[in-house]
């Protein structure tokens, strides 16, 4: 089994490169078709054009937000995958139709081992949140109408954040302009 700690701890610096965000979600959600049982999947991607991101460590992070999303539906369900812009930035939303967020702070489901699966090791969304700050982007879980969780994932579409170089220090920024 892989040791979740180690896989958190040991993130690597992020190696971003432009990356079409709307390519690699599909490809990570054809991964989850017919996963479980009764449990379907649509996915409704806009064409959003190149983003900046390490695509490795985004699909980890997709990939552990939908591992959530099919472990919390119940025969029957849908869990929908959508993919947007919203001005500069790039969404990536996860809706169950499950049983909800079980604890009023959802922070709190961040933190690394916390669990409600007695086979869980907790560490899914922590190293979500760790992957999408490093991005400079946000991940938040809300509830879905009429039921379930909607994991929102936000990433800005152009430059990167201030304080995490694409380039080494010293050189010429030479990332492309904002579209
Ligand atoms: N879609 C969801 N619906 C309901 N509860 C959720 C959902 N996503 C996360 N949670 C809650 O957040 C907790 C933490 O999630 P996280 O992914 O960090 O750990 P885990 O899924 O329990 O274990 P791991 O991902 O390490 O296998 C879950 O145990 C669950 O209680
Ligand atoms: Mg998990």
């Amino acid at each position: 089994m892989v040791d979740a700690f180690s896989l958190y701890a040991k993130l690597p610096p992020l190696a971003r490169r432009p990356v079409a965000i709307n390519d690699l979600v599909q490809k990570v959600a054809a991964l989850y078709f017919g996963v479980k049982e009764g449990v379907s999947l649509r996915v409704e991607a806009e064409e959003l054009g190149e983003v900046l991101l390490d695509p490795e460590q985004f699909r980890q992070a997709l990939a552990n937000i939908l591992d959530n999303a099919f472990e919390a539906s119940p025969p029957g369900s849908e869990v929908v995958v959508r993919v947007q812009r919203d001005g500069d930035t790039a969404v990536v939303e996860v809706a169950d139709s499950g049983p909800g967020l079980s604890v009023d702070d959802p922070e709190l489901l961040f933190q690394p081992f916390f669990s409600s699966k007695g086979r869980g090791s907790g560490v899914g969304l922590a190293v979500v949140q760790r992957i999408l700050t490093d991005h400079g982007g946000t991940v938040r879980l809300e509830p879905n109408h009429p039921t379930g969780v909607r994991a929102v994932l936000r990433v800005p579409l152009s430059a990167p954040p201030p304080g995490v170089p694409s380039t080494p220090a010293g050189s010429v920024d030479r990332s492309p302009p904002a579209r």
